[in-house]
């Protein structure tokens, strides 16, 4: 198939464009490289000899977009492109309505009016809210508590809302855990700009000595070690699920939601302790106040993933570090430095 993959130089869209090579389909990458390297893309084609074609261009660039829908004759989009970061989207919550929700209005509608009516979502366990019940099931009531989230939320209803008045839509809703990890050949990883605000890259940064040591936000959560419980999932397992997600819409109409997670939690000192001894050296860290807004425990019921999709994430913890620490040892400064 020709897939189109919306923020296809970013972190999860660089090795989800690898998987989608590797299985035979044709890709087209659209990226503004607001939060990504075109790097990302050049190893991508080092790693499976085929080229990723890259279309520098802004979802809100709407004649961009149409023009792009105009010549594509794309059989399905991959939709990752999108501003992510909960903290800025406190601070700016109309750059983060704008930007995803605009952006995936000039999407949709040059989808529509060109056909193409199969589409993956990039969604995230963030719309449950700060729900403390687990496991997380699909059809639990959706509470996003910040912007980032609610543009999260607010797409999903609008695909169903487009599903619902067209039934010739095919729709995935993807609600990713926490995606962590990297490519096997540490060519490709997680690049965040700035101080990250995610767990995993900014563990990865002290033990590469880019940072001096990690802030665990709280350590009196109600949970056996007293610090936040996550459900983290390899990025390679969670492109998988994409791939399975894609042909599941091949046979099927209609807009169907999914977790991505493990249904497996693992406590921030059980992170830092298999982060250490993925890179054999002891992760410093510091006690500090909850981060509002965090909840104690989430983890996902992936079963539906399995029942309808046949698929499950396989990868332990000790690989997503060992694979997320070969990416950070072997690029300190991620992409900056080609
Ligand atoms: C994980 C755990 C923190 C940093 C967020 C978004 C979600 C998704 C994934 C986009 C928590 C603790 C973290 C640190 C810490 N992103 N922590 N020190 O908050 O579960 O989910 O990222 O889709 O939408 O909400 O992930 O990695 O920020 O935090 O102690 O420096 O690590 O308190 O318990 P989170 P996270």
């Amino acid at each position: 198939m020709k897939v189109l993959v919306t923020g296809g130089a970013g972190y999860i869209g660089s090795h989800m464009v690898l998987c989608l090579l590797e299985a035979g389909h044709d890709v087209v990458v659209l990226d503004n490289l607001a939060n990504s390297s075109a790097e990302s893309l050049r190893r991508v084609e080092e790693l499976t000899g085929k080229h990723p074609e890259f279309i520098e261009l802004d979802l809100l660039d709407a004649l961009g977009v149409d023009n792009l829908f105009a010549s594509g004759a794309f059989d399905s989009v991959i939709h990752f492109a999108g501003f992510k970061a909960v903290g800025e989207s406190v601070a700016q919550p109309l750059k983060y309505y704008h930007n995803n929700i605009v952006g995936t209005l000039n999407l949709l509608a040059s989808m529509d009016k060109h056909g193409v009516r199969s589409l993956v979502f990039s969604s995230s366990a963030t719309v449950y809210g700060a729900s403390e019940e687990v496991p997380l099931i699909e059809k639990m009531p959706l509470d996003a508590t910040n912007p980032y989230g609610r543009t999260k939320e607010q797409i999903e209803d609008i695909l169903s809302d487009l599903g619902a008045s067209d039934p010739t839509w095919r729709v995935a809703l993807l609600r990713y855990f926490n995606p962590v990890g990297a490519h096997e050949s540490g060519r490709i990883g997680e690049d965040p700009s700035g101080i990250p605000n995610n767990l995993l890259p900014f563990v990865a940064q002290v033990a590469v000595g880019r940072r001096e040591k990690v802030m665990v936000f709280g350590n009196d959560y109600p949970t056996p070690d007293g610090t936040g419980v996550r459900d983290y999932i390899h990025v390679m397992d969670l492109a998988a699920g994409h791939l399975a997600a894609l042909g599941y819409l091949g046979s099927h109409a209609g807009v169907f939601t999914w977790n991505l997670g493990t249904g497996n939690g693992s406590s921030v000192l059980e992170v830092i302790q298999a982060f250490g001894d993925a890179a054999g050296k002891p992760i410093p860290f510091e006690f500090a106040p909850r981060r509002p807004g965090d909840a104690a425990v989430s983890y996902a019921d992936p079963s539906a993933a399995l029942a309808d999709l046949g698929w499950s994430a396989h990868r332990s913890l000790a690989q997503m570090c060992a694979d997320h620490w070969r990416w950070q040892e072997s690029n300190p400064n991620g992409y900056a430095a080609s």
